[in-house]
């Protein structure tokens, strides 16, 4: 991995890093996610280098009075941590105007690991708080493009990773899920517009923003286009009869190059600029140097693993901020901010007083990395057991349901 980011800084110019979010010690783009720190990447720099804007508790309560509803336990915890134009969204809510959501997913594993639920359980928790459709797209293209896979295994990771994400309780009344490789040819709407993008943004800019150099191939340049369609409402004639409806997407931040392109290029087209929220990066289990990624599956817990396998790479390979004898560690206490099974039961541990009296405890001493270890397995066992629970009764006529261009529950 960091092989692979010394060649890529070495290939981008001064202004290139800038762009490409090279906040001092770290780096975040949509291919790589790096830190030198041990407590991961410094997100409060990362939001002054994007330019995005920090979510603050105005605008959690603000959510709050908007949906009568407590904020998700991700908003609470800093895990969502910046938006861009959240408060549009809110000022459209509170004028009983419509909006729509948009996330995705680049198929690149059977399973999707458990870091990628982040952005899908904000989302459904989006759609139920605001009731407003959801488009998914799955770039099977982008994974075509950039992995050594055949087009076919593609397509084929596209539908596994589809009922993933099925499994976390979408309405099919309200969710559109569609494949590139599929839907862009029967839509002729969704391709207008890519073209229309295509014409705003040079190579020069795409260079800036995601380091391609005069060897990329051209589809991996003219991709960025792909991924901003979505952001048009215009390109799902089915849901919104040709209606300009501003969008909302949810994502981890290293999704956000692809739309502060976008947001260029929208005004240009007629259209609102996209709103973001972004979320931070589950960490790797090795620690929160890196995100957890699908392609490493020492790195990675699967949501396909077995709970004897789960708690075997929970066991092995957390990164533990305790001490090395129980003595010392009773002495001197252990370091949440780099624990790695304190900092993922802050992601899916939902009790906020339990979570602070483990993170008292841990710190002082009295919890031990294996019962601190133990705890995170009894939460995550269930979560992952009752998820593949879910997923095993998706039949393909569910799938097709959810991937058919239809009318959804919404009016415009
Ligand atoms: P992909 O497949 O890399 O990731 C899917 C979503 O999961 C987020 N993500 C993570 N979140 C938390 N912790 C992690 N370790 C982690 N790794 C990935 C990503 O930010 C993303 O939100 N090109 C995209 C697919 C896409 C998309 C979109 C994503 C197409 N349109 C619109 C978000 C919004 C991709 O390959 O995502």
């Amino acid at each position: 991995m960091s092989g692979e980011i010394i060649n890529k800084l070495e290939n981008v110019t001064i202004n290139d890093k800038a762009d490409k979010g090279d906040v001092d010690d770290d780096f975040v783009d949509p291919w790589t996610v790096v830190s030198k720190s041990e407590t991961g990447i410094d997100y409060d720099k990362l939001i002054k280098k994007f330019g995005s804007s920090k979510i603050d508790q105005e605008l959690l309560d603000r959510f709050e009075k908007v949906t009568g509803k407590k904020v998700h336990h991700f908003l609470r915890r800093g895990i969502v941590f910046s938006h861009r134009d959240m408060h549009s969204i809110l000022n459209q809510v509170e004028a009983g105007k419509p909006f729509y959501l948009y996330t995705g997913r680049g198929p690149s594993s059977h399973s999707m690991h458990i870091g990628h639920l982040v952005p899908f359980i904000l989302c459904k928790w989006l759609q139920d708080v605001f009731n407003v459709p959801l488009v998914i797209q799955m770039t099977d293209d982008e994974k075509f493009m950039w992995k050594d896979l055949k087009m076919e295994e593609a397509q084929k990771m596209t539908m596994e990773n589809v009922k993933d994400i099925i499994a976390i309780g979408f309405d099919v009344e309200k969710t559109f899920i569609f494949s590139d490789l599929t839907y862009i040819g029967q839509c002729p709407e969704f391709y207008q517009n890519m073209v229309k993008i295509q014409k705003c943004v040079t190579f020069n800019q795409v260079k800036g923003i995601f380091g391609f150099d005069d060897s990329s191939v051209i589809g991996k340049v003219a991709f960025p286009s792909v991924q901003a369609t979505p952001a048009l409402s215009t390109s799902f004639p089915h849901i919104f009869k040709g209606k300009k409806v501003p969008c909302l997407i949810p994502c981890a931040i290293d999704q956000d190059p692809y739309f502060r392109m976008t947001r260029d290029v929208t005004p240009r087209l007629g259209f609102k600029k996209p709103a973001l929220l972004h979320s931070t990066f589950f960490p790797a289990l090795q620690g929160a140097q890196t995100k957890m990624s699908a392609s490493d599956s020492n790195t990675t817990i699967y949501l396909n693993d077995t709970p004897k396998q789960l708690k075997n790479k929970v066991n092995k390979h957390a990164f533990s901020g305790g001490q090395s004898t129980v003595e010392e560690h009773r002495r001197v206490g252990g370091n949440c901010d780099v624990d790695i099974a304190y900092q993922y039961l802050t992601f899916f541990l939902e009790d906020d007083d339990r979570l602070e009296q483990i993170r008292k405890d841990y710190t002082s001493g009295a919890l031990l990395t294996g019962e601190l270890k133990k705890i995170l397995i009894d939460t995550l066992t269930p979560i992952v057991t009752r998820h593949q629970e879910r997923r095993a009764k998706i039949t393909d006529e569910v799938l097709k349901q959810f991937m058919t261009p239809r009318k959804l529950a919404f009016d415009v």
